[in-house]
């Protein structure tokens, strides 16, 4: 991997001797002038000028706002995990509100060794205590590695929507590598290729979400193996987002790091196997190869947020050591998803929607090209005005696929099937066999809002 560039060592050197200079006080100008009130000099940073808020908590404010003014929404727009916090969990965090102190940086070494254990037991990955930093959600976890690491990020298109402006704020460059429907909107071994082969040693970090929000896919044991081949050719880190990993719907997640331990760091969390987004905490496991990346996030994380709650790192250790309660929840959570993700594939590709069915996670991307004339006679042309049409006609809250990183004139869409209670489904799939998909009773007794609101959808593109 090549090396930071001489010019801008030289440059952090002599900003950091001028920041060693001595400050001599001088004496006070006329006291009389600084009793004016005068308008505070502010001036936002470059990197943030122009970026708005998260699209995904802008789209669940203004649902919100209709709500409060009597209509009825459907919110598939933001993507929270509908199940609740296993009970074990949060009785640990009970049993735990009572620590108080400040814990280390990394996190807690019985946390971190419970992460290892975790990767050990799910994946077959070898990977110590040592290997583990902990962080206030994996969000920012990311945000810090962006800031740590020299090089610039590829992403493939559509991904995640923080990633994109993440990679703006911290002044790093980042490259969409385009993918296609025909491959299910993967990457391809010949799609990272080609945009590496052009300047083999640049320093980058590829993001590899599986399974995928917004996408509702993931990748084969094959397709991670041809990925990581690619990958060790020119060198890249691999951030290997696996947060949806434990909601693969058939309890089959495979990890990258199996193919490309030494350069492959696994991100993780509570916030969506466990119902926890709330409680913000996610994890980065490194390979040793990559130590050098995690303590320079922890210098940072030492300067910034500290520490993550004593009390969640206390009661994330119950989650992540698993056992028979864990194993449970999780087996009742896929089934639930496993009900609910086809049928509603399925019910849009009835209406005429290009989609496949989802493998893992909450999430359908549609594509709706097929729709195209239709819509234009109606005067949408673009995906951001087909959602605010959606939300006005139907009350169907969803996403543009433009916030994912698709040309704003594709007319892809983002689905959160998450609009149901979770509590009580979980509760239903007890009874559901294993193997049942899209059984009706289920779905009508526990998805009854999902399912209206997806029939409000496609009964609006047929009428169209
Ligand atoms: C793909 C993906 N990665 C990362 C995150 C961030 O999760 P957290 O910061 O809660 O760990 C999310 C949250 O929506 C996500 O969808």
């Amino acid at each position: 991997m090549s090396a930071v560039p001489l010019e801008v060592v030289e440059d952090i050197a002599s900003r950091q001797a001028a920041l060693r200079q001595p400050i001599h006080p001088q004496a006070l100008p006329d006291q009389g002038l600084h009793d004016l009130p005068v308008r505070p000099h502010v001036h936002i940073s470059l990197n943030v000028r122009g970026l708005s808020q998260s699209s995904t908590l802008a789209i669940n404010e203004r649902s919100a706002r209709l709500e409060r003014a009597g209509r009825k929404v459907f919110r598939m727009g933001l993507g929270q995990s509908p199940f609740p916090v296993p009970p074990t969990v949060v009785d640990a965090l009970k049993a735990n509100a009572h620590q108080k102190d400040y814990l280390p940086v990394r996190g807690l070494d019985a946390l971190r060794e419970a992460v290892a254990a975790y990767h050990r037991h799910a994946q077959g990955i070898e990977r110590s205590a040592e290997d583990v930093l902990i962080g206030p959600g994996s969000k920012e976890l990311l945000f810090i590695l962006q800031l740590c690491f020299y090089g610039d990020l590829l992403v493939p298109a559509p991904s995640w929507v923080s990633y994109a402006p993440q990679a703006a704020i911290a002044g790093r460059q980042h490259r969409w590598i385009d993918t296609r429907r025909e491959d299910g909107w993967r990457l391809t071994p010949e799609g990272l290729d080609a945009v590496c082969r052009a300047d083999p040693d640049r320093p980058r970090i590829l993001i590899l979400n599986y399974p995928s929000n917004p996408l509702g896919v993931t990748y084969s044991a094959d397709q991670l193996a041809a990925l990581a081949r690619v990958a060790r050719r020119y060198g890249l880190v691999v951030l290997s987002d696996e947060i949806y990993g434990e909601l693969h719907h058939q309890g089959r997640h495979a990890s990258i790091a199996r193919w490309y331990p030494e350069g492959t760091i696994i991100s993780g969390g509570l916030s969506k196997w466990a119902g926890a987004g709330g409680w913000r905490l996610g994890t980065f496991t490194f390979p040793p190869e990559l130590r050098s990346v995690l303590d320079a996030m922890a210098v940072v994380a030492s300067e910034s947020y500290t520490s993550v709650s004593a009390p969640i790192q206390h009661a994330a250790i119950t989650a992540f050591s698993g056992g028979p309660v864990m194993a449970d929840y999780l087996a009742r959570s896929r089934r639930v998803l496993r009900q609910i993700g086809p049928a509603i594939a399925a019910r849009l590709r009835a209406a005429g929607c290009a989609l496949d069915d989802p493998e893992g996670g909450f999430y359908l991307f549609p594509d709706l090209s097929p729709f195209r004339e239709r819509l234009a006679a109606h005067g949408i042309h673009d995906a951001r005005l087909l959602c605010e049409r959606l939300l006005e006609d139907t009350g169907v809250a969803v996403l543009p696929g433009s916030d994912f990183g698709r040309s704003p004139t594709e007319l892809s869409l983002r689905l959160a099937y998450v609009n149901f209670d979770g509590a009580r489904a979980l509760e239903g799939a007890a009874e559901l066999n294993a193997e049942a998909v899209a059984d009706a009773g289920f779905l009508a007794e526990h998805c009854a809002d999902s399912m209206a609101g997806i029939e409000r959808l496609a009964s609006w593109l047929e009428a169209l």
